[in-house]
């Protein structure tokens, strides 16, 4: 058995076990307990930043901690080598946002940024609102009995984005298996056939996505893909096939599984506590609220990792020159420091001291964080409108988890609305 295939029990620290992921908090704490809030994992040397005040000093001083680390290679034993011979028929990879820092980044950053302004964001909401009306009513026709993810969590978010970038023609179907794919290969627990398939249907996504960009040049739809087919790059003339698969995967994978963990997430809290459900939709203001509270206590993306650049020292530890950190966002923002005493308890009427960090912090804060919220808070508004209640249709304990370093989401989350 592989360390990824071991079982965790709730609290232990063993971060890439299948399990952990069911409530990680548990074994920050024990983390914490173990080495305070730089906690070291053996086999790697990883370390892991758990309280809120240095996880924001990492996220915020990014020529102390680069964002840049070759994910590939933090797989343990590296990739297969049929999976590199498969890479390497593709495009060279390009550094955009997400891995990149300095000035580079905040030119990618600006010609993306506009895309999720507000007032961009208030054309796609005719769009959210029907296909919201759409799912819900297929899963009306079953009686109100569903899966959440296959039948409203997962198609919800992958169509908003295959709309949002001009490519939904392909099928919804295509965008899902792409994302996920992508989201494993950064998850790094794979296994080596799940590796060489990634690196097929990269290869495939990286090939549409390219005709896609050449076939919108000169073109002048709406979409994200025809805007940067034709936007300006930052060191002058147009972008490049690997700046421009770069910038789009990233925006096609970024908002999937997060925005789909989080509304399984916020779903299950209403039907473990149908006072909270009575509440919310009694009063529908809070509804945002307790998408912040979902989002701080759940928190979908785990953690990111930094790289210390030159010998650094953070609460008095010294981290040496290249040193892979993973800021917990997790634990940050569960930390009692900030949040006091009730830190894991579902507040809606908190006033959060500091912004909490599911959706980063600093120069990379989540650049689709107005979108995904948007998109959360009509779906749970219509759901709220539409039921009087909802059910959990299976046994809580038996609810199974994405194996993933970073991410953390369910599966599978059996329902019945009435
Ligand atoms: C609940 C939903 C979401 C969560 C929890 C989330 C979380 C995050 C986090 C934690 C980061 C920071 C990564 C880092 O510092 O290394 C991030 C960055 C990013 N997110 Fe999101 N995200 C969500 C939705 C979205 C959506 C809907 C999109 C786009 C459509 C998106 C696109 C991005 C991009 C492009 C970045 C990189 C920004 C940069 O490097 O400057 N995200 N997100």
């Amino acid at each position: 058995m592989s360390a990824s295939e071991d079982i965790v029990r709730p609290g232990e620290t063993k971060p890439r076990a299948a399990g952990f992921m069911r409530a990680p908090w548990l074994a920050y704490d024990a983390m914490r307990e173990e080495a305070g809030p730089l906690w070291q994992e053996p086999e790697t040397g990883v370390v892991f930043v758990l309280d809120y005040a240095l996880a924001e000093e990492v996220m915020r001083n990014h020529t102390r901690f680069s964002s840049f680390a070759d994910r590939a290679a933090m797989r343990k034993g590296g990739l297969p080598e049929e999976a590199m011979k498969i890479k390497a028929e593709g495009w060279p990879f390009a550094l955009t946002m997400v891995q990149n820092d300095g000035p580079t980044h905040d030119a990618y950053r600006k010609l993306v940024g506009p895309f999720f302004l507000p007032r961009r964001l208030k054309l796609m909401e005719p769009f959210i609102e029907a296909r919201i009306a759409e799912l819900l009513d297929a899963i009306d026709a079953e009686g109100g009995t569903c899966d959440f993810f296959p039948d409203f969590a997962v198609p919800l978010p992958v169509s908003v984005i295959g709309e949002y970038l001009g490519m939904r023609q392909l099928g919804d179907d295509k965008v899902k298996r792409w994302s996920d794919a992508f989201a494993d290969e950064i998850g790094f627990l794979t296994s080596d056939t799940r590796a060489v398939e990634i690196a097929r249907l990269t290869l495939e996504c990286h090939k549409t996505m390219v005709a896609l960009c050449n076939e919108r040049r000169g073109g002048n739809g709406e979409d994200i893909i025809t805007a940067l087919a034709n936007a300006a790059a930052p060191g002058g003339g147009q972008l490049g096939d690997p700046e421009l698969l770069s910038i789009l995967t990233q925006l096609m994978v970024a908002g999937n599984e997060t925005t789909t963990a989080t509304l399984g997430f916020a779903v299950l809290r209403l039907a473990q506590d149908p006072e909270l459900f009575a509440r919310l939709k009694a009063e529908p203001q809070t509804i945002a609220p307790f998408i912040e509270e979902v989002l701080r206590l759940d928190s979908p993306i785990q953690g990111q990792f930094r790289k210390a650049v030159g010998d650094q020292e953070l609460g008095g530890h010294p981290i040496p020159d290249g040193t892979m950190l993973h800021v917990r966002f997790g634990a940050a923002n569960r930390d009692p420091a900030v949040w006091g005493e009730d830190a894991g308890e579902l507040q809606l009427g908190r006033r959060p001291p500091k912004p909490h960090m599911a959706f980063g912090n600093g120069i990379h804060f989540c650049v689709g964080a107005a979108l995904s919220r948007l998109e959360m808070r009509l779906a749970l508004g219509e759901i709220l409108a539409r039921y009087r209640t909802v059910r959990l249709a299976a046994p809580e304990e038996n609810l199974p988890f994405r194996s993933n370093f970073h991410q953390r989401g369910m599966t599978s989350l059996p329902l019945e609305f009435e």
